[in-house]
């Protein structure tokens, strides 16, 4: 029967994508459209003394200017459904003169065409009132304050007695692990085109999360939610950048409703670099404490990392030296600086890819120290339970990754010693790491259509990122209909839909598909019942328990040649279609297992002596992450998810200006991240094992683990390589010099 649920098949909006018929947010031009280009502040930190427009106003085609004098008050978002709807920045745009970070709205220009919009943008002049502003984290950390909580857990987490541990134990080591600010930088940038109606205000965004985008926007317009709809039916990437609403969705909201005429605000690559969050820097201290066997016994996971002064960020790094490993005596300690800089926002595996960064850097530096094989020195220290909660694992197949990731990549083969191994010129160095990521999932709903013409229809206000939703929920419903996924389509990316949780934290598959599944159940079952009720039918009078849907058609479950398509059923009896639907919210009420990713990475690279230039050869990737929806598009995000680790390990870094606090890289020729001819061969493989506790389809997310491991697994391979232990992202050959 398990059929269409794991099958490899292409991705449904493939065709659309790769022959641009697939409309993407920017894509939608309507009558009489006004354009809006967003001004930005130069500087870093001060106050907006005078906007002078009066140059800008004078070209033809220019409308009106925006700004803090003439912007009506927003309101902040009510906050329902699962995770908070909420702004990226809480600060409401354009309603004071006060700047806290170059880059920060001032204003945007509406104008008749891009270009009168972008020529009249160069010519506001901005006097400003400015102030030496604070964009050094260690250099300002007598401003630091300590979090009192992540996610509703109590901060700092301190299990056990770290002091007395660390100071008994036989092996000790301390080291600092630092990453830079990094930016998502999606190949699709966000744009946001609003038409008012009078009444109705409908948006074409670039959203992961179409319902939040809609509560936000009537929140903060004081529109009644269902006068406001979202449409996102494709989005070119997000990677965390398009979970909140940022504000040039308010902005083209409200030119709209004050012009009466439909407004599309584009953010340019340069926007995408100040105006939509970051992943902040880290500087992470860990200390640990272990016996000379490989038991850890001690550990201090403090990170230092920022946010901005109007809004709450906090990159979670500790989580990795949490969640994973039996560490019995651990301290996980924060300390946050405001910078004048953007407010950061949640960027693929937020915490767990920097942490992790930190924590299996360590483990390899230990297993050097201990002349313990790093694989080993893993299972030494394997977490039988939960080791914060001492809740035992839904299902953990940590093990299986390392056993069958060694047995790929050729782990017995590794000398140990660095520098030691070598192709021709060049020194090869191995290396490996864990990879990890909670399962989390929250309330989602979906409904499901079977129509006349033997097809049916998914519907659901949840979005495909390019994650492969679109596929992954037809599949679903093809199981349970027994139809053939070609005969379904999915709608999504609307937020009139079913209400669905943002694309984020990994968990659209675990928490949307168990409510397609449930709606597909409901709808054949409404089939059903209206067959048993209909004279002409061959199932008039039968129990529905003789029943069952075959490839389109009802049959008997003991006598298959009596069979009636879904389409006679339903014109028989003037149905247009049978509808189920369903909401379907996490209950776990006693909170019995621990839900969680694993995973293990090994990383080939080749190091030349004298030039140093690092070149990965291969990876390998396993991942544990429950039943695969779809074998095709699950590796898809695997190997984009190791690609970005890629990315994060070897090229990118956001660099800041001092004196100004301008981002001096907001570009892709210079903010590097890798291109075709840097990523080697990668070779993922599936756990494939249905979790048994966290929903009805075993299945947890995919497309946050990808990314965790990857740069230590680079790191680790690199110091094997040469000898030199890199402990500052990204990798980059001056620092082997
Ligand atoms: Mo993901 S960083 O939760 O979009």
């Amino acid at each position: 029967m398990n059929h269409w649920i794991g099958a490899p098949i292409d991705r449904a909006d493939g065709i659309l994508k790769v022959t641009g018929e697939a409309s993407y947010a920017a894509d939608f031009n309507f009558e009489n459209l006004i354009y809006g280009i967003p001004i930005l502040s130069t500087c870093a930190k001060g106050k907006v003394v005078k906007i002078d427009d009066s140059d800008a106003l004078k070209i033809p085609g220019v409308l009106t200017i925006l700004t803090s004098q003439n912007t009506p008050e927003f309101f902040p978002a009510k906050s329902d459904f699962g995770t908070a709807s909420q702004m990226g920045e809480i600060r409401l745009p354009l309603q004071d003169e006060t700047i806290h970070y170059a880059g920060q709205y001032l204003g945007v220009v509406l104008a008749e065409t891009l270009e009168s919009a972008e020529e009249a943008e160069k010519l506001v002049k901005v006097l400003v009132e400015e102030e030496p502003p604070i964009l050094e984290m260690e250099k300002n950390l007598s401003q630091a304050y300590s979090p009192k909580a992540f996610f509703g857990e109590p901060l700092p987490v301190i299990r056990g007695n770290f002091e007395k541990a660390f100071s008994e134990a036989e092996i000790k080591l301390e080291e600092i692990y630092t990453t830079p600010v990094e930016h998502h930088n999606p190949m699709e940038p966000h744009a946001s085109i609003a038409v008012w109606d009078g009444e109705n205000l409908t948006l074409y965004e670039s959203t992961q999360w179409v319902v939040g985008a809609r509560n936000v926007v009537a929140d903060a317009l004081k529109l009644p939610r269902e006068k406001v709809k979202i449409i996102s039916w494709f989005v070119g990437g997000g990677f965390g950048c398009k979970g909140f609403i940022w504000p040039h969705t308010l902005l083209s909201s409200l030119a709209a409703m004050q012009m009466k005429r439909p407004v599309k605000v584009l953010l340019s690559r340069r926007h995408l670099f100040t105006t939509v969050g970051h992943r902040p820097a880290t500087c992470q201290k860990l200390t640990l404490g272990a016996s000379r066997s490989g038991k850890i016994s001690a550990l201090k996971h403090h990170t230092i990392t920022h946010t901005s002064f109007v809004g709450e960020f906090l990159e979670g790094s500790g989580g990795a030296s949490q969640n994973l490993y039996d560490f019995p005596n651990l301290q996980v300690i924060y300390q946050v600086v405001r910078l004048n800089k953007g407010t950061p926002t949640f960027m693929r595996a937020p915490g767990e890819s920097t942490g992790l960064f930190a924590l299996e850097s360590l483990l390899d530096e230990l297993s050097y120290k201990l002349k313990i094989d790093p694989i080993e020195l893993r299972l030494k220290n394997y977490a039988e339970r939960h080791p914060e909660t001492g809740l035992p694992w839904s299902s953990s197949n940590l093990k299986e990754c390392l056993q069958i990731g060694a047995e790929k990549f050729g782990w017995k083969n590794r000398n140990p010693d660095p520098g030691s191994m070598k192709q021709g010129n060049l020194s090869l160095g191995w290396g490996m790491a864990v990879s990890m990521f909670p399962g989390f999932r929250s309330p989602g709903s979906a409904r499901v259509k079977i129509l006349p013409d033997n097809t049916a229809r998914v519907e659901s206000a949840t979005q495909d990122m390019g994650t492969g939703t679109y596929t992954t929920m037809k599949q679903i419903a093809a199981e349970i209909l027994s139809l053939p996924p070609e005969k379904i389509n999915s709608f999504l990316g609307d937020s009139s839909y079913p209400a669905a949780p943002i694309s984020g934290g990994s968990m659209t598959s675990a928490s949307v598909g168990p409510a397609v599944e449930a709606a597909a159940k409901k709808a054949l079952q409404h089939l059903i019942d209206t067959a048993i009720k209909d004279k002409a039918s061959l199932f008039y009078r039968c129990s529905p328990d003789d029943l069952q849907a075959k490839n389109g058609n009802l049959i008997f479950k003991t006598d298959p040649s009596k069979a009636e398509t879904f389409g006679e059923i339903l014109l028989r009896n003037n149905l247009p279609f049978l509808e189920g639907e369903a909401f379907i919210k996490p209950d776990q009420p006693d909170k019995k297992y621990a839900f969680q990713s694993h995973g293990a990475q090994f990383a080939e690279v080749l190091v030349d002596p004298y030039l140093k230039t690092i070149r990965l050869n291969r990876m390998v990737g396993i991942f544990d992450v429950g039943k695969i929806l779809n074998l095709k598009t699950a590796r898809s995000q695997a190997i984009g998810g190791m690609i970005m680790g890629i990315g994060m390990a070897l090229y990118e870094k956001t660099v800041y200006d001092l004196t100004t606090g301008r981002v001096v890289n907001d570009n892709l020729s210079d903010y590097l991240i890798p291109v075709m001819a840097d990523i080697p061969s990668i070779d993922v493989e599936f756990i494939d094992k249905p979790d048994p506790y966290f929903n009805s389809l075993g299945v947890r997310g995919l497309g946050e683990i990808g990314i965790t491991g990857t740069a230590a697994a680079i790191a680790n391979a690199v110091y094997h390589a040469t000898g030199i232990r890199i402990r500052d992202l990204p990798i980059t050959l001056e620092k082997l010099l």
